[in-house]
């Protein structure tokens, strides 16, 4: 077991625009599109906690107030929700309310990608290890990936990353890590490219939007040119940091949507409703004559 400093702040950038999502996302931001009955951005935060993460930053962008109000109180809503005695409601909206000072919140200004995102984040981080959960991938599984990234980091220390499976044909839409010696329950990355051809890639692990980063990331950041997209990807920037500390894999037992695109979306919406006790009953028959019209022709082209 290394000596590693504790993982107490987590990073979740919330600036993109969702334009896959217009026009739902004209108005509303694509974080607070909803997983059954809690927004996209909740999950995120949720699994932070269960990591054990004590403060969130998060980066925002023109038009995402309402992002800051879901983590605030609303008391005219709490009171008239203890008037009409809803107090499981009740109940629900004061367990999920952070405690005070236990988020922050800071603006990119203009959408120069990920890896500037991040960096906008630096002086609310300081110079300690956080961890960074991009909210669009939904972790769905027995307990969040975080978790996991946390343990492995407090064996290995340095630098940490959620992996998955995916298809050959989806290596292209990720970043995909190369695969080298078994440490713990996890091994040690040997390289990482962002988007390849699939005949290219170096496996079809692909990075899961969880992250465990040393502060040292956000000098790379800060020289870091545009890449891909013209935008200033984290991907490069941890391959420079790459040569000079480690980054270790943990690959995740559960799954992760991709909440960023409509199928993602949709596919977690049903498997978080087909996972609650209250609604699986439903859904599972609601699912089952919906595929059976189908395959009898019905709402086919
Ligand atoms: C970003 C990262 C990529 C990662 C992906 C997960 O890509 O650059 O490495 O696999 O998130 O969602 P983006 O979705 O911003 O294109």
């Amino acid at each position: 077991m290394s000596h590693t400093k504790p993982i107490r702040k987590a990073v979740i950038p919330v600036a993109g625009n969702g334009t896959r999502f217009l026009p739902a996302t004209k108005a509303m931001p694509k974080e607070m599109l909803p997983i059954v009955d809690r927004p996209v951005v909740q999950y995120a935060v949720d699994e932070a906690r269960q990591a054990g993460i004590e403060h969130i930053v998060f980066v925002t962008g023109r038009n995402k107030q309402m992002i800051e109000d879901h983590f605030d109180v609303n008391p005219e809503l709490m009171s008239s929700l203890s008037r009409a005695g809803k107090s499981a409601q009740l109940s629900e909206l004061i367990d999920m309310l952070p405690t005070a000072g236990s988020v922050s919140f800071t603006r990119q200004q203009a959408p120069l990608g990920l890896g500037h995102a991040v960096w906008c984040a630096r002086e609310m981080v300081g110079d300690e290890p956080f961890a960074l959960l991009l909210p669009d991938m939904v972790s769905h599984g027995e307990r969040g990936c975080m978790a996991g990234l946390v343990e492995l980091y407090a064996e290995t220390g340095g630098n940490i990353l959620g992996v998955e499976q995916c298809a050959h044909e989806d290596v292209s839409k990720y970043g995909i890590v190369g695969v080298g010696d078994t440490v713990k329950h996890g091994f040690a990355v040997t390289e990482m490219v962002e988007k390849p051809n699939p005949d290219d890639a170096p496996s079809n692990l692909f990075l899961n939007g969880r992250y465990i980063l040393q502060p040292s990331i956000f000098e790379k950041l800060a020289d870091q040119p545009r890449g891909a997209g013209d935008e200033i990807q984290l991907t490069d920037a941890m391959v420079a940091l790459s040569k000079s500390e480690t980054f270790h894999a943990h690959p995740y037992q559960g799954r992760t949507f991709d909440c960023g695109c409509k199928h993602g979306f949709l596919e977690a919406n049903v498997a978080f409703a087909l996972a609650r006790a209250d609604m699986n009953e439903l859904i599972f028959d609601s699912l089952k004559s919906m595929i059976a019209s189908h395959q009898r022709g019905f709402g086919s082209a």
